[in-house]
């Protein structure tokens, strides 16, 4: 479904933000991208909804080859991503509502009708009651909850999140990410960014690393493996039950250089 074939990014200052990257995900997949800051994350983002184009390589979706996309059919790309940004891009002086309302509007859907998805979507991510307020007055998981809303609001295929549990406690990332997990299931595929190694750990998911713009790392989870799948969703609710309550998983070993990696450099 989304392919990056030998992807490299060079950006105008001369930095390599990508190197020969080549990435498989497939339909309904729920694959975690981790790696330390400025390895290249963001970079995959923004390549995929057509923000930024390779220096080399291609990038497909659904057969789509999305580098050699008229401008004018990017709208309709983006249509099929939703992406919760790393630092969310909401509007401060609208309310929460109008924020889920304006892809809506673009996409011109009649108000009534988009009023009454807007309602749908915040109600599914369990903020209805906020919908009147401005987002200055929402927590740090509200607002994500509000972000997840806006990127899911034109029921998009595949679902971008950008580090969504950074500034969270442990608590509410693990909703975040049940949240997600519930959305995955409901057939969106999504691929999470995160710095947050409990996370990835206990949610026993595909896993792709990144370090320095090069894939250091993609455990690609057997089909067959249905056992570690029910698992993995069984987890994920026991999880928001009792947000501590994780590192049930076998680690493995390749996890854990990552990680401890990671920890290093953070
Ligand atoms: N527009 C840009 N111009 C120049 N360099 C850039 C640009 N965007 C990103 N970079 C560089 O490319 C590299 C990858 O950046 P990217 O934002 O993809 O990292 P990341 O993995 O998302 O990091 P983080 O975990 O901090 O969000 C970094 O070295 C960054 O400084
Ligand atoms: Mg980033």
């Amino acid at each position: 479904m989304i392919k990056l074939d030998k992807v490299s990014k060079k950006f105008g200052t001369g930095v390599l933000g990508l190197s020969d990257v080549t990435i498989n995900v497939d339909k309904n997949e729920f694959v975690f991208l981790v790696g330390p800051t400025g390895s290249g994350k963001t970079t995959i983002f923004k390549l995929l909804i057509r923000e930024t184009l390779p220096t080399e390589g291609t990038v497909t979706i659904n057969d789509w080859n999305i580098i050699k996309l008229p401008k004018n059919k990017i709208p309709h790309l983006r249509k099929k991503i939703g992406v919760v940004f790393q630092d969310l891009k909401l509007l401060v002086d609208r309310t929460i509502s109008e924020n889920i309302l304006l892809p809506l509007e673009v996409a011109g859907v009649k108000l009534e009708d988009a009023k009454k998805r807007a309602d749908e979507v915040l109600a599914q991510v369990g903020i209805l009651e906020h919908k009147e307020k401005f987002p200055v007055q929402l927590s740090g998981g509200e607002l994500q909850r509000v972000a997840i809303a806006r990127a899911l609001v034109l029921s998009p295929e595949i679902l971008l999140a950008d580090e969504p549990t950074g500034n969270l406690d442990s608590a509410t990332s693990w909703e975040i990410v049940k949240l997600l997990s519930d959305i995955n299931e409901k057939g969106t595929t999504i691929i999470m960014a995160t710095h947050n190694s409990d996370v990835v750990k206990s949610m026993n998911k595909r896993v792709i690393g990144l370090e320095k713009g090069k894939v250091v790392r993609d455990d690609k989870r057997k089909k067959e493996d249905n056992h570690s799948s029910h698992k993995a969703s069984d987890d994920a609710k026991s999880m928001t039950d009792k947000p501590e309550g994780h590192g049930k998983e076998k680690s493995r070993s390749s996890h854990k250089d990552l990680e401890h990696k990671e920890e290093e450099k953070e």
